[in-house]
């Protein structure tokens, strides 16, 4: 099962011993969440009107693109989304500035992603079971394959009554496509490059893909599985940030308001030891190259 590795980090822009970068980057890859108590985002007296759903309208989350500037699922007026725009910067900006401190082998090779701040409460939401981030999964995404890249994730719980952002940890990468990887159908072939062609996927699927994404859905769609599995209940508090490589370790977001999460993408080869990586785990267990 996943562990909690606790660093002591204080400042987004904080320069690090290299005996706790190492131990960071060793701690993450083998599949533990780095949690930094005393990490906050910090919301100025302007910004805390964005403490509410209602900012939002329909959508699911205010969405930001760090390579345009440009925000997207908001429904505040022109005025607020401004200031909106420069809080969604600054969380991206601070979240990079973190990963290349604190992972500084990475720097090279990081992929910012897109971020985003999510002031809906989690639980009770209704959604399809597919959509549904209350039952243990890893991620994946249909529309977008990552091929040969790792998905790492940054959160921050900004909660301003003090409430924590209630999760689970599953059991390990291993012991999950040990359970599900076996009654998965190989890639029928031709699929990848028709979803690709008629742009129902951002690139080709790999068979990587195919497999993480049904594992992803046979995760979700086993009530069995989500009842009884072993699983660690951890609640990240207010005012903390956490690091994990979700494509890795099973979790659950089952209560909280109110996150600012940045994706990031990793090349394979870039990590310390990518023997850790799902694809090289999964092409050992299927003994074939699934890129
Ligand atoms: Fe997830």
């Amino acid at each position: 099962m996943s562990a909690v590795f606790e660093l002591p980090i204080t400042d987004w822009n904080q320069t690090f011993s290299q005996e706790l970068t190492e131990q960071a980057v060793r701690s993450l890859e083998q599949g533990d969440v780095l949690i930094l108590p005393q990490l906050h985002f910090a919301l100025s007296e302007e910004e805390n009107q964005f403490l509410s759903p209602s900012i939002i309208g329909k959508s699911k989350n205010v969405s930001f693109d760090p390579k345009t500037g440009k925000v997207q699922g908001s429904i505040v007026d022109d005025e607020a989304a401004v200031l909106l725009q420069k809080m969604m910067q600054r969380y991206a900006t601070f979240a990079k500035g973190l990963m290349d401190h604190l992972f500084p082998e990475y720097q090279q090779d990081l992929i910012q992603s897109r971020t985003s701040y999510r002031p809906l409460e989690i639980a009770g939401r209704t959604t399809s079971w597919r959509k549904d981030d209350t039952r243990l999964h890893v991620d994946s995404f249909p529309a977008t394959p990552v091929q040969d890249k790792r998905i790492l994730r940054i959160f921050t719980n900004v909660n301003p009554h003090g409430k924590p952002r209630s999760w689970r940890l599953g059991e390990s990468f291993e012991k999950v496509a040990q359970r599900f990887l076996p009654h998965i159908a190989s890639p029928t072939w031709g699929v990848s490059g028709f979803l690709n062609s008629v742009g129902l996927t951002k690139s080709r699927r790999s068979d990587y893909d195919h497999y993480m994404l049904r594992m992803h859905d046979g995760m979700k769609a086993d009530l069995d599985y989500q009842a009884t599995v072993e699983h660690l209940a951890y609640d990240f508090p207010a005012g903390s940030t956490w690091i994990v490589f979700t494509d890795h370790v099973s979790h659950a977001a089952m209560a909280g308001q109110y996150v600012f999460e940045q994706t990031f993408y990793l090349p394979v080869h870039a990590m310390n030891d990518e023997s850790q990586a799902p694809q090289r785990i999964l092409e050992r267990m299927k003994q074939q190259p699934l890129l």
